[in-house]
């Protein structure tokens, strides 16, 4: 294997006990859990890489920075050196902190978004999605084809498709698109990057149209690391001096700041724009809190703030997104594909070309996510016809997925070597007997993001 790990640029100072449950007591939790991941209960988790979100380990400065937070109704100290790291690194003129990612999008859609309009992007979030719809609008995804081929070495795969947005643009006017998003780094396709280059053409496009731009910021800087690795004219420029071209070309943006600001939970939304920022305060103070708060204590902005600078940090990224690249390989050399490259985040194992015979109304991802339970009380997510598979309301028929995954999210400071060493083994003995594996079929499924909480049988 060519893919060395990289010595993480930190030491531990607090650690936390992880219990390997027996198989017997593996399968208990399976069938109590209604075979659903998300279902389990975290004692019961060896390797938790459900996610990579508000699961990572604070530095001892974001703890030191807790003792300092200012938990004053309004005007606290503790949004005022927010404000500052904002203010620094995103350079919008307005912006409010939110509880997390989806209720900046929520409050976003509410101002924005009106029955039947279209909101595109390269591809949309599961809550991203769901809060337009929420709103009576459709979301639409026009990444380019390259994502759809997990073998294909793409640099930027996340890349918007410019001539489908143009296109689309076309279709349906102004008037029917309130505003334009991009993802950086693509979650739902593969934690893969948006070039400098891309964003700067679907800027131009959106600006063009008098569309409103705003980029879904959750993993920008591990986007901006990307582009620094893989674009030329960016080998010498620092993260922030990346991320600070990168937002000067939107209008807005919301963030979960639970991935790349390394906090447990927080968020954020900014606009350049004074009349709809007067809307998201109202809608703020109405669901979330007052603007210099937004659903957060005092201490998770001080932490935020901190953390905004860490995830930005070179020798950081340079771990993070190598230690990433480290599981994929130890995954590849099992004969296991995923999509190619690996992404910033995580692992995208293509569970439907390791168990072909499970078609993906049986979910092989779901299949594929239980199985690796019951081998190592290893937790991955399913990304496939669980989460995506919709039923067109035009048509009345089912659309799937193009890739069924299973998401391996690796929490940021948290996990070591040997840990991935042992996620890589477990996965290779499931391929030795993956013929053997069954399908799922639904006993619960709400309408909306279902995968959190369907229950299953094994068919
Ligand atoms: N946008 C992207 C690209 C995301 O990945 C997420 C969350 C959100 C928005 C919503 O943010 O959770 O803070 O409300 N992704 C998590 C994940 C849940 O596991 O990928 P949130």
């Amino acid at each position: 294997m060519t893919t060395t790990y990289p010595p993480e640029p930190f030491r531990i100072k607090t650690v936390e006990s992880i219990r390997l449950p027996s198989p017997k007591e593996r399968e208990a939790a399976l069938k109590t859990a209604g075979y659903n991941v998300f279902t389990l209960k975290a004692e019961d988790i060896f390797i938790d890489l459900l996610t990579d979100s508000g699961t990572g380990a604070m530095s001892s400065e974001q703890w030191a920075a807790i003792m300092r937070g200012d938990e004053s109704y309004a005007g606290a100290r503790s949004f005022h050196r927010l404000k500052a790291a904002v203010d620094d690194i995103f350079g919008f003129k307005y912006f409010v902190p939110t509880h997390q990612g989806r209720a900046a999008e929520n409050i976003l859609s509410a101002c924005l978004v009106k029955e039947n309009q279209w909101v595109p992007s390269n591809m949309h979030f599961d809550t991203t999605d769901a809060n337009i719809r929420a709103r009576g609008g459709r979301p639409a995804n026009l990444v380019i084809d390259e994502a759809f081929d997990p073998a294909n070495l793409h640099p930027f795969k996340g890349n918007m498709d410019l001539a489908k947005l143009k296109a689309f643009i076309a279709k349906y006017g102004r008037e029917k698109i309130p505003f334009g998003m991009i993802t950086v780094t693509n979650n739902a396709g593969g934690g893969q990057p948006v070039s400098m280059e891309n964003l700067k053409a679907v800027a131009e496009i959106y600006r063009a149209s008098g569309i409103p731009f705003y980029i879904d910021a959750a993993r920008y800087a591990e986007n901006c690391f990307f582009i620094r690795q893989r674009e030329r004219g960016y080998e010498h420029k620092s993260p922030i001096e990346i991320a600070r071209e990168m937002f000067s070309l939107a209008d807005g943006f919301c963030m979960s700041a639970k991935k790349d600001a390394i906090v447990n939970i927080g968020g954020l939304l900014a606009t350049n724009d004074e009349a709809l920022f007067n809307n998201i305060r109202n809608e703020l103070i109405l669901r979330e809190g007052f603007p210099t708060y937004g659903g957060l204590a005092g201490r998770d902005l001080d932490a935020l703030a901190v953390g905004l600078y860490e995830g930005l940090d070179e020798a950081y990224l340079v771990y993070r997104l190598g230690q990433t690249a480290y599981l994929a390989a130890c995954i590849n050399d099992a004969g296991i594909p995923t999509i190619q490259p690996a992404g910033g985040h995580a692992v995208y194992v293509v569970a439907n070309e390791i168990l072909p015979h499970i078609p993906n109304y049986e979910f092989p991802a779901q299949s594929l996510t239980v199985e690796l339970y019951r081998e190592g009380a290893i937790r991955g997510c399913e990304i496939g016809s669980v989460m995506f598979a919709c039923l067109d309301p035009e048509t009345n028929t089912w659309n799937y997925p193009k890739l069924e995954l299973m998401r391996l999210a690796i929490p940021r400071r948290m996990y070591t070597q040997t840990h991935m060493d042992y996620v890589a083994d477990a996965l290779a003995k499931i391929k030795s007997r993956a013929k053997n594996l069954r399908g799922y079929k639904f006993t619960y499924a709400p309408e909306m993001l279902r995968h959190f909480t369907a229950q299953f049988e094994p068919l």
